[in-house]
C-alpha cells in the first residue's frame, strides 16, 4: 500500500536525479550559456549573403566587431551581441540587415496551443523564440505550462511560483478588483457592481506592489527574456476557479492580455505563448492575449482527432466567454477574434506515406490555414530535448554536419513561414495602436 508520504519519498529521490541531470547538460557554473555563432552561419545562414562578402567588409572596417579566432580553425565565431552590432552596422548592396518591424506598433503576440501533451508545443516555442532572436527580433517568452519544458529548456529552473502566469492573474485579480470597487455606484453610473472584498491570504501576499517588468527574467540569450513557469504553478487552475468566485465581475481571461498592454510597445518584437495541454484558466489567458494561433500537431491520425476536438472545445470556450455577466465595461473586447489562426505539423517524415496523406487530409479541411513547410522529425531535436536546447544551440561540430543542417532547414522554413504570416498581420496591429 502508498500513501501520500511514499509518493514524497520517490518525489525526494526524484529531485536528487534532477539536480544530477543538470550538472551533466549545464555548463559548470549551472548556468546555461549561449555558444558562439560562425562566420559561416553569420553569413550564409543568418544574414543570408556570401561568406566572402562579409570578410570583406570586416576586412574593410576594423572597427567592427571581429569575434574570435579559434585556436586552430581558420573560422572567426561571434556572440548574438556581435552579430546584432553587424545588422546595425553593415548594408548589403544599400539593403538594411535588420528585420522588417512595423514602427510603433506593439510586439506580436502568438500562442502555440494544443490539447496534446508531445504534439511539439514546446519545440515550436523554443525554435521559434531562437530563430527569431538570430533574425534579429526581440522575444518575450512566456510559459503557460507547469510543466516548465519552456522554462527548463530556457535555463530557467528555480522559480518562486510568484512570477509566474499565477501570479500575474493574482495580482489582476487584486487590481480589477479594486478598479471596480472604485467605480462610481448608484444611478448616475448607471451600474450596480458589488463591492467584492478579497481575503487577506490573497491581497497581503504583495503582488499589488509588483510592477510589470518583475515578472520578466532574462535568459542566456541577449535577446530573449522570459516569464517562466515553475511545478509549483500546477494549481493555478484550482485556485483561478476560487478567485472567480470570489469576484464573479473578474474578467480572468484577459488578465495576461492587460498584463502584456502594460508593457512599452517597443520593448518587443514578438512574444511567443507556450500553452498547457489543457483547456484552463492559464490556456485561456495565453489564447486571448494573442493575435496568432499556432496549432502545433503531429502528423498521426490520433493527433489529427485530437487537433480536430481541441479546436472545438476551444470554440466553445471561447463563446463562453461572450456569456460572462456584469464585466464592466470598457475592460474587454469580446468575442475574441485572431488576426491568423496556423495549423502545423510536426514531427513529419517526408518519406512516410501515411505523413504525407495525413497532410494532404490537414489541406483537404483546413484549406490554407495549413502552413506549407512541416516541422520534420529529427534524431537532432530528440538528442537536443535530452541536452535542452534548440537545433540553433547546438554547435554543428558535435554531429554530422549534414544532419544538424537538415534540421535546422526544416526549422528555418517554419520559422520564416511564421514570420512573414506575421509580418502581415503586424501592420494591422499598427493601425490599430
Ligand atoms: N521535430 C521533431 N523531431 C523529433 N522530436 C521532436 C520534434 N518535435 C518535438 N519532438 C520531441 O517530442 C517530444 C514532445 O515535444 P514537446 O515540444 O515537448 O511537446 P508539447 O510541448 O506539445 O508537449 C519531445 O521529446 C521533443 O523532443
Ligand atoms: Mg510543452
Amino acid at each position: 500500500m502508498f500513501d501520500h508520504r511514499d509518493l514524497a519519498r520517490l518525489q525526494a529521490q526524484s529531485l536528487k536525479m534532477q539536480g544530477w541531470i543538470r550538472q551533466q547538460t549545464y555548463s559548470p557554473d549551472l548556468e546555461k550559456s549561449l555558444r558562439r555563432f560562425s562566420s559561416w552561419e553569420v553569413a550564409e545562414l543568418i544574414f543570408k549573403v556570401n561568406q566572402s562578402t562579409l570578410r570583406g567588409r570586416l576586412a574593410a572596417d576594423p572597427s567592427l566587431p571581429q569575434g574570435l579566432v579559434e585556436p586552430e580553425g581558420r573560422q572567426r565565431w561571434y556572440s548574438l551581441d556581435e552579430i546584432n552590432e553587424l545588422r546595425r552596422r553593415l548594408k548589403v548592396n544599400r539593403k538594411s540587415l535588420m528585420p522588417m518591424r512595423p514602427a510603433g506598433a506593439r510586439a506580436l503576440r502568438a500562442a502555440i496551443a494544443n490539447f496534446k501533451g508531445g504534439a511539439g508545443k514546446s519545440t515550436v516555442a523554443l525554435h521559434f523564440a531562437h530563430a527569431a532572436a538570430l533574425d534579429g527580433y526581440r522575444v518575450l517568452a512566456v510559459d503557460f505550462d507547469p510543466q516548465a519544458t519552456l522554462s527548463h529548456s530556457m535555463g530557467l529552473s528555480d522559480v518562486a511560483e510568484e512570477y509566474t502566469v499565477w501570479g500575474i492573474m493574482a495580482r489582476d485579480l487584486i487590481q480589477e478588483t479594486e478598479r471596480t470597487n472604485a467605480v462610481p455606484r448608484g444611478a448616475e453610473s448607471g451600474t450596480a457592481l458589488p463591492h467584492r472584498e478579497l481575503p487577506n491570504a490573497i491581497t497581503d501576499m504583495g503582488l499589488a506592489d509588483l510592477r510589470p517588468a518583475d515578472f520578466i527574467k532574462p535568459t542566456c540569450w541577449p535577446t530573449i527574456d522570459l516569464i517562466p513557469s515553475c511545478a509549483n504553478a500546477a494549481f493555478v487552475e484550482f485556485a483561478s476557479a476560487q478567485y472567480r468566485h470570489l469576484n464573479p465581475e473578474w474578467s480572468f481571461f484577459a488578465a495576461v492580455d492587460r498584463y502584456l498592454d502594460a508593457i512599452p510597445a517597443e520593448a518587443y518584437d514578438f512574444i511567443l505563448f507556450d500553452c498547457p495541454p489543457a483547456i484552463g484558466y492559464q490556456s485561456m489567458n495565453a489564447v486571448f492575449a494573442a493575435d496568432m494561433l499556432y496549432i502545433p500537431s503531429g502528423p498521426g491520425y490520433w493527433e489529427y482527432d485530437s487537433t480536430t476536438s481541441f479546436i472545438g472545445q476551444l470554440s466553445e470556450a471561447l463563446e463562453d466567454l461572450n456569456r460572462i455577466q456584469n464585466v464592466p465595461a470598457g475592460t474587454v473586447t469580446l468575442p475574441k477574434r485572431f488576426r491568423d489562426v496556423r495549423f502545423l505539423l510536426t514531427r513529419f517524415e517526408p518519406n512516410n506515406a501515411l505523413h504525407r496523406a495525413m497532410y494532404t487530409a490537414f489541406q483537404k479541411v483546413f484549406g490554407d490555414r495549413v502552413c506549407t513547410n512541416q516541422i520534420e522529425m529529427t534524431r537532432a531535436v530528440e538528442q537536443s530535448g535530452r541536452f535542452l536546447s534548440s537545433i540553433y544551440e547546438i554547435d554543428y561540430r558535435d554531429m554530422t554536419r549534414e544532419t544538424w543542417r537538415r534540421a535546422r532547414l526544416t526549422f528555418d522554413g517554419a520559422y520564416e513561414e511564421f514570420r512573414d504570416n506575421a509580418v502581415s498581420v503586424w501592420s494591422e496591429l499598427e493601425a490599430a495602436a
